[in-house]
């Protein structure tokens, strides 16, 4: 199959199976806009009053501009992700300042508003202006896959760009918006997210191959994301009269090249510290155990278990030299010279009190 094959029996199918819907049957870039941006979230259904009262309340790009936020957020009360509709004001102040009030009418304007990506971009160039640019989101992305039994992550960005260029290069110069609507329609009523795809009633049955490799149910593909490792850690708030000791991280790996907290593998015991910290040429005075916490990182998690330990000062400590990459730091140095990851935040606040 060669992609441009879709566009005719899409098209045809979308002329005799297209819902009625209010933002298609009068498609002014506002009217677009406003729809695209309450679907981003929203089923089609619960849509449909929020946008007639956004419609009646604001009926232009200036009103939005210049309403009142209590009023913007009331009309999106319901819908949630109220950023959306901020960012659609200062969106909307932008168009007033920068384009007399009127969406311009061309894509790279258009994306470059507050809160429009380049499928609400593609979506609003293609539907109210006739300009042949894609509008791929999530739905599309499904439905593409499977028509080409892709079984690339959708997740990934690169996908989605790949795809883009894709559907750039079959647009139907005639009527572009209708082509993407057509697509979005068909993962909507046909191409289904939930349950498996109504293959049957497919205007694209005979050229899809997830289809003809009967796999369209396991697509599209997107990989779970990474459960974290997690790693026990003991870190040891040590302090030396008005000094704390640092010790800099490896310079490659986690958190490289930045200031930790001394910290130890496991869970450990009073004593098991106690013998850590002599180890390294340290003279422990006192122990005493803090609580817990834990930080995430992307593919870590740390179970973090703490102890403050005061320690005597190493000059009068003769003999002794603590370990190579120890600092013992007072506090202004700690806050002007030394990054601390936050991983070690917990921690790091009872060293801020103590000192
Ligand atoms: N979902 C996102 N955009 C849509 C549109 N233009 N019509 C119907 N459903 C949609
Ligand atoms: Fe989706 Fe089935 Fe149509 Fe393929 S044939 S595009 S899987 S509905």
């Amino acid at each position: 199959m060669e992609l441009n094959e879709i566009v005719e029996p899409l098209l045809v199918w979308y002329d005799a199976h297209a819902r009625i819907l209010p933002w298609r049957s009068v498609p002014t870039p506002y009217r677009v806009w406003v729809s695209e941006i309450m679907l981003q979230q929203t089923r089609v259904e619960a849509v449909k009053p929020f946008f007639r009262r956004f419609l009646e309340e604001l009926p232009t790009i200036t009103a939005l501009a210049e309403a009142a936020e209590d009023q913007i957020l009331k009309l999106w009360e319901g819908l949630g992700y109220y950023n959306r509709v901020r960012n659609m004001q200062k969106a909307a102040r932008l168009i007033a300042a920068e384009y007399g009030g009127e969406m311009p009418g061309d894509f790279e304007k258009i994306r470059g508003l507050p809160g429009i990506g380049s499928y609400t971009a593609g979506a609003i160039a293609s539907i109210a202006f006739g300009i042949c640019k894609p509008a791929v989101d999530g739905n599309v992305l499904r439905v593409l896959s499977r028509l080409m039994a892709s079984q690339e992550d959708i997740l990934k960005q690169s996908v989605k760009r790949r795809m883009e260029e894709q559907v750039e290069g079959i647009i139907p110069e005639t009527r572009p918006g209708d082509f993407n609507q057509s697509l979005i329609e068909l993962g909507a009523l046909v191409c289904v997210p939930k349950g498996p795809p109504k293959c049957g009633e497919c205007p694209l049955k005979h050229l899809c191959k997830a289809r003809q490799q009967g796999i369209q149910e396991t697509l599209p593909r997107k990989t779970p994301p990474k459960k974290r490792r997690k790693e026990a850690r003991t870190v040891l708030v040590l302090v030396s009269d008005n000094k704390a000791v640092l010790r800099k991280r490896p310079e490659k790996g986690l958190l490289a090249g930045l200031y930790e907290l001394p910290n130890l593998e496991g869970t450990l015991s009073r004593e098991q510290v106690l013998d850590n910290v002599q180890a390294w040429q340290l003279s422990p005075i006192r122990i005493r155990p803090l609580p817990e916490a834990k930080h995430i990182f992307s593919h870590i998690e740390w179970h973090m278990l703490g102890y403050l330990v005061q320690i005597e000062e190493p000059e009068m400590n003769p003999g002794k030299e603590p370990e190579e990459g120890f600092l013992f730091v007072e506090k202004e140095d700690m806050d002007r010279k030394y990054s601390i990851p936050s991983a070690f935040g917990a921690y790091v606040k009872y060293l801020r009190e103590i000192l």
